[in-house]
C-alpha cells in the first residue's frame, strides 16, 4: 500500500484508459467477484489499466492505492470481504475533501472510477459526477434497500445464513419450550428479516417499516405455545415498538450520521418473557451475515454487475449505476438509486403475516 499526501504525476498518465476501483461502506459477500469481473474484462477486452483504491473513499482522499491487475484478482471469486478494504469515510464531511479527491485522481491519471457501494458510497459518487468526474456505480448491500435494482448482491448470502440459523433455533427452542428471538441486520428496511423469516418459518417477523404492537406479539407467541410449538421471532435491528423508540447500541454516529443499532432482540426477550412467563432468549446474528463466501446467486449477480460496469466505462456512460431489473442488467442514473430507499411494501409484509401466531 502506498500512502502519499502530495502525489507525484504518474508517468503512465494519458497513455491508456486508467480505471480506479473502490469498495465503500459495510463489506458484503460478492465484492471480490465484482472487482474480478471488472478487471478481467477491462484488461482482456479493452486493454484498460486499473488502480485499486484502499478503504472506500479514504483511498482517493488520501492517495492510498494498491496494484490491481489479473494477478491480484486470481482466486478471489469465492472469497468474502474485499481485497481493496472498505471504510465509511465520507469525503463530503472533510474540509476540501472533494477537491482533494479531484486533485489526486488527476495526478494519478485516473480517467474513470468504478465505485462499488451502498447508498452512502454512491451518494458521494453522485456528487462527484455532478462535478464532472467519470464515475460508474455498482450497487452493494446485504440490506437490499437500494432503489432501481431488484436485488443487490450480498442479500442472498445474508438471507441464506439467517435462514440456516433460524432452522437451528427451531429445534433447540422446541426442546426447551422457549421463545427464541433472532435479531438480523436491516437498518431502514426489513428485507433480510422478511425473507429469512419466511424461508425459516418464523411465527413473528418484525421490520422497521411496520412499527409493532407488543400486545399483538405476545398474542402470537401464546397461540404458538397453545399449538404445542415453540415460537421463533425474527426481528430486524431497526424494528421499533409502536409506542417506543429505536433501540441503539450507543449514541455514537458514523461519518454518514448513522447510529449503531442492535439491542431490540434483547429488549423484546425481556418484554415477552415478563408478559408470557415463558423463558425467552435472543441470538444476534450481526456480522456473521456479512462475512464469508457468497452464495452462487450472489457470485453470478456480482460478476454480471462487474462485467456491465466495465461496459459502461467503455461506453463512457458516466453517472450511471448498473442494476438488475427482472433478469436483465440495465443502467440507471446514480441518483435514481440513492434518492430514496427501497423498503418492504406493506403487501409483501401482509403475505408473511399469514403465518404469524
Ligand atoms: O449497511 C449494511 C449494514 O449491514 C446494516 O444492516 C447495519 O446496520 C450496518 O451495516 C452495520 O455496519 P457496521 O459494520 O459499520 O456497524
Amino acid at each position: 500500500m502506498t500512502a502519499v499526501t502530495e502525489l507525484p504525476e504518474d508517468p503512465r498518465k494519458g497513455t491508456t484508459m486508467r480505471v480506479g476501483v473502490l469498495t465503500g461502506g459495510g463489506d458484503c459477500p460478492g465484492l471480490n467477484a465484482v472487482i474480478r469481473a471488472v478487471v478481467r474484462r477491462g484488461t482482456a477486452e479493452y486493454g484498460f489499466e486499473f488502480v485499486g483504491f484502499r478503504d472506500g473513499w479514504k483511498g482517493p482522499l488520501e492517495g492510498l492505492t494498491m496494484e490491481l491487475g489479473i494477478a491480484q484478482v486470481r482466486g478471489i471469486l469465492p472469497r468474502g470481504g474485499t481485497i481493496l478494504g472498505s471504510s465509511r469515510t465520507n469525503p463530503i464531511k472533510v474540509d476540501g475533501g472533494i477537491e482533494r479527491i479531484e486533485e489526486n485522481l488527476a495526478k494519478l491519471g485516473i480517467d474513470a472510477l468504478v465505485a462499488i457501494g451502498g447508498e452512502d458510497t454512491l451518494g458521494v459518487a453522485t456528487t462527484l459526477t455532478e462535478r464532472g468526474l467519470h464515475v460508474v456505480g455498482v450497487p452493494k448491500t446485504i440490506d437490499n434497500d437500494l432503489n432501481a435494482t431488484d436485488y443487490t448482491f450480498g442479500f442472498d448470502t445474508a438471507v441464506t445464513i439467517a435462514t440456516e440459523a433460524i432452522d437451528r433455533l427451531h429445534t433447540t427452542a422446541e426442546s426447551h419450550h422457549r421463545i427464541l428471538i433472532c435479531e438480523v441486520m436491516g437498518r431502514h428496511a426489513g428485507w433480510i428479516a422478511l425473507h429469512s423469516g419466511m424461508a425459516g418459518g418464523a411465527n413473528v417477523i418484525l421490520i422497521p417499516e411496520v412499527p409493532f404492537d407488543l400486545d399483538q406479539v405476545v398474542k402470537w407467541v401464546q397461540s404458538r405455545f397453545e399449538a404445542s410449538y415453540a415460537p421463533i421471532i425474527v426481528v430486524a435491528e431497526g424494528a421499533l415498538p409502536s409506542d417506543g423508540d429505536l433501540i441503539t447500541k450507543d449514541s455514537t454516529l458514523d461519518a454518514f450520521g448513522h447510529v449503531k443499532l442492535s439491542g431490540i432482540g434483547e429488549w423484546l426477550a425481556q418484554q415477552v418473557e415478563a408478559r408470557t412467563g415463558h423463558e425467552a432468549r435472543t441470538t444476534v446474528l450481526g456480522h456473521v451475515q456479512r462475512g464469508g463466501s457468497p452464495t452462487a446467486f450472489d457470485r453470478v449477480l456480482a460478476t454480471r454487475f462487474g462485467l456491465n460496469a466495465i461496459e459502461a466505462v467503455k461506453d463512457e456512460d458516466w453517472g450511471k449505476m448498473v442494476a438488475l431489473q427482472g433478469t436483465d442488467i440495465v443502467r440507471v442514473p446514480l441518483e435514481a438509486a440513492t434518492g430514496v430507499l427501497k423498503t418492504v411494501p406493506l403487501a409483501r409484509y401482509e403475505e408473511a403475516m399469514s403465518f404469524f401466531g
